[in-house]
C-alpha cells in the first residue's frame, strides 16, 4: 500500500498512516487503503486487536485533504461524506476486533473523526485535537457531529465544533475524549500493553461486547444522514470557497455571512 504500513505481530496488527509530509491528511486513496487494511486484517484470524497511528512525531491525521475537495460541488461533497462514512468510519466502529487509536500529534477534522470511530483512544502529550471544519466553511462529515457528542456530551461538542478550537491532550483527557495521555515515546508501547491485555480475553465475548455497546449508538441514526446532507450543502456556499481558498493561500478567511 502506497500510503499505509501494516505490521502484524502475533495478535496485534499496527496500521500506520504514512503521509507525514502532508501531516497524514486523508485523501480518498488513503481512505480506500484504510478500508482495504480492515478487510485484510479481518481475514487474519490470529489478529485480535488493531492499533492505528500516524507516521512521524507531528500528526496522527491533520484532517481530510483540503486540496482534494476544495473544488468539489454540493453533490461531490455529499458523496465524499457518505462514501467515507460507509466505507471506513462506520466500518471501523463496527469492526469485530477492537481498534485502538494511538494519537501521536495533531488529530484534526477527519483525523479526530477517525480516532473517534476507533473503540479506544490513547494520546501523546504533544497531541492537539479539534474539529476545525467551520473555519473552512464546512462541517465535520465523517460522523464527527454525532460521535463527539456521544463521547463528551452535547454542550462541549457544540462548543468545540462551533469555535473550531484545538485542545491539548490533557484537556481531551479531562473531557473523556481520550482515555490516557502518555509521553510520545511511550505511546506505542502503551498501546501494545493495552492490546496484549485485550488479546488475552475471549475474542467471541469481545465481539459481542462491541456489538452491544454500539447498539446504543447505531450508525443508521438519522443524525449521520443529516450530517451528510448538511456537509454537502456547505459546498454550494461562498463561505466554503473562501474558507478553503484561505487555507490553501495560507491566510485567515474573511466570511461575509448570511
Ligand atoms: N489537507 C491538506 N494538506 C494539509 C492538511 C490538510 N488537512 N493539513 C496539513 N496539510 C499540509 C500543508 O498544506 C502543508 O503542505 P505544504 O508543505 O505543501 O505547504 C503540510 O501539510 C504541512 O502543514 P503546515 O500547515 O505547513 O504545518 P504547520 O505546523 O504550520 O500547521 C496545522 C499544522 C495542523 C495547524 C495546519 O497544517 C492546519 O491547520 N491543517 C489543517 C487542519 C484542518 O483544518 N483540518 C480539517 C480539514 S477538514
Amino acid at each position: 500500500m502506497a500510503q499505509l504500513k501494516i505490521e502484524i505481530q502475533g495478535p496485534v496488527a499496527t496500521v500506520t498512516i504514512n503521509r507525514p509530509e502532508k501531516l497524514n491528511a486523508l485523501n480518498r486513496a488513503l481512505i480506500q487503503e484504510l478500508a482495504d487494511s480492515i478487510e485484510i486484517i479481518e481475514k487474519h484470524q490470529e489478529v485480535r486487536v488493531v492499533i492505528l497511528t500516524g507516521e512521524g512525531e507531528k500528526a496522527f491525521v491533520a484532517g481530510a485533504d483540503i486540496s482534494e475537495f476544495a473544488h468539489f460541488n454540493q453533490t461531490q461533497g455529499e458523496t465524499l461524506s457518505a462514501e467515507g462514512q460507509e466505507k471506513l468510519f462506520n466500518r471501523i466502529e463496527n469492526f469485530t476486533k477492537p481498534v485502538i487509536a494511538a494519537i501521536n500529534g495533531f488529530a484534526l477534522g477527519g483525523g479526530l473523526e477517525l480516532a473517534m470511530a476507533c473503540h479506544i483512544r490513547l494520546a501523546s502529550n504533544n497531541a492537539r485535537l479539534g474539529l476545525p471544519e467551520v473555519s473552512l466553511g464546512v462541517i465535520p462529515g465523517y460522523g464527527g457531529t454525532q460521535r463527539l457528542a456521544q463521547l463528551i456530551g452535547k454542550g462541549r461538542a457544540m462548543e468545540l465544533i462551533c469555535s473550531a478550537q484545538m485542545i491539548s491532550a490533557d484537556e481531551a483527557y479531562r473531557m473523556g475524549l481520550v482515555n490516557k495521555v502518555v509521553a510520545l515515546e511511550e505511546l506505542l508501547g502503551e498501546a501494545q500493553k493495552l492490546a496484549q491485555k485485550i488479546a488475552a480475553n475471549s475474542p467471541n465475548a469481545i465481539r459481542a461486547a462491541i456489538a452491544a455497546l454500539n447498539a446504543q449508538y447505531p450508525t443508521a441514526h438519522p443524525g449521520y444522514q443529516e450530517e451528510v446532507r448538511r456537509f454537502g450543502s456547505c459546498f454550494g456556499h461562498p463561505d466554503f470557497e473562501e474558507g478553503t481558498t484561505a487555507f490553501l493561500e495560507k491566510r485567515k478567511p474573511s466570511f461575509k455571512g448570511a
